[in-house]
């Protein structure tokens, strides 16, 4: 079987699964580096059995995910789940049209419209750029002097991705959320992720402790990931006085941090499933 990585920089989540990937028979993995595509549109051959998606940059594993499709190639994750996950707002249309609890979201696109919104919500709220990651530029408006000076500042200083105001509810989390990893129709394994800071974000310093998988936690999971199309996804989950509630979805995962604290083989399970796509199970 030929199995083309798809990939940026080689981090340590694609040292593991290069590793797990070594130690399967008939496999030839062939390595592509991002950076050095030149998608010949309509003309390109290819003999994958099947691609894996480990890039940095969202537009471009996005991009390259439609053009290798449209070459016939079979991806994980699909194109399709790359942009309802690389977009908060997609993904909590999804989430709501397939009766999956999260938090309350409302939606604004100018100063005046998003400022309603926020207090008909009631304090506090969270605001994020629709399409982001690792934590950045999310905002905790804790009254009505900081949502003005927040929508403010991302009216005249911000991007094109700054133009649609996406309203979350605030959870009391207490101290803690819950990262839960998919493949498959298995939830696989979860880590509660603990910080004093309201971003529980590993990446900004949150500490990860395993989490058992309940059925509670694998019902959300899974389903969750049905509703944005499925494959091998990290889903991040908060605990909240009505249930657990589903924050969003991330479709190329890291989980490096999460071997040793689940004792499970993540990039193991990964590889397995990478092998059944391409087998055309
Ligand atoms: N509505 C909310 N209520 C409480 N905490 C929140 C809320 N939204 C986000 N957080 C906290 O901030 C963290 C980062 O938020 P979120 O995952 O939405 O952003 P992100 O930048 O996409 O991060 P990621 O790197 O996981 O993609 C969450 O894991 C959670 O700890
Ligand atoms: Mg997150």
């Amino acid at each position: 079987m030929k199995v083309g990585i798809l990939h940026s920089l080689i981090r340590k989540d694609e040292k593991l699964l290069l590793e797990e990937f070594g130690k399967r028979k008939n496999v030839e993995l062939v390595m592509i580096d991002d950076r050095k595509i030149k998608f010949n549109l309509g003309k390109e051959k290819f003999d994958y059995d099947v691609v894996i998606e480990r890039c940095i940059n969202h537009s471009r594993a996005l991009h390259a995910l439609k053009l290798y499709e449209s070459a016939g190639v079979k991806c994980v994750n699909t194109s399709r789940v790359a942009t309802i996950c690389g977009d908060k707002l997609l993904t909590s249309i999804e989430l709501n049209n397939h009766n999956i609890p999260q938090p309350e979201i409302r939606v604004a696109f100018t100063e005046e419209s998003a400022l309603e919104a926020i207090e008909e919500m009631g304090y506090p709220v969270v605001l994020k750029p629709a399409v982001g990651s690792w934590g950045r530029l999310l905002s905790k408006v804790n009254d009505r002097d900081a949502a003005e000076s927040i929508l403010e500042h991302k009216t005249v200083l911000g991007t094109y991705h700054h133009s649609i105001f996406y309203i979350q509810k605030y959870i009391e989390k207490k101290g803690r959320d819950i990262r839960s990893f998919v493949v498959g129709d298995k939830c696989i394994a979860a880590i509660y992720r603990e910080s004093e800071h309201w971003i529980t974000n590993t990446a900004r310093g949150g500490k990860a402790t395993n989490c058992s998988v309940t059925p509670e936690l694998e019902k959300i999971s899974v389903e969750a990931a049905q509703a944005v199309g499925g494959g091998v996804l990290a889903l991040d989950v908060f605990e909240s006085d009505e249930g657990l509630l589903i924050n969003e979805v991330n479709y190329t995962m890291e989980f490096k941090n999460s071997i040793a604290t689940t004792g499970v083989n993540i990039p193991g399970h990964i590889v397995d499933y990478v092998l059944k796509v391409g087998s055309g199970e």
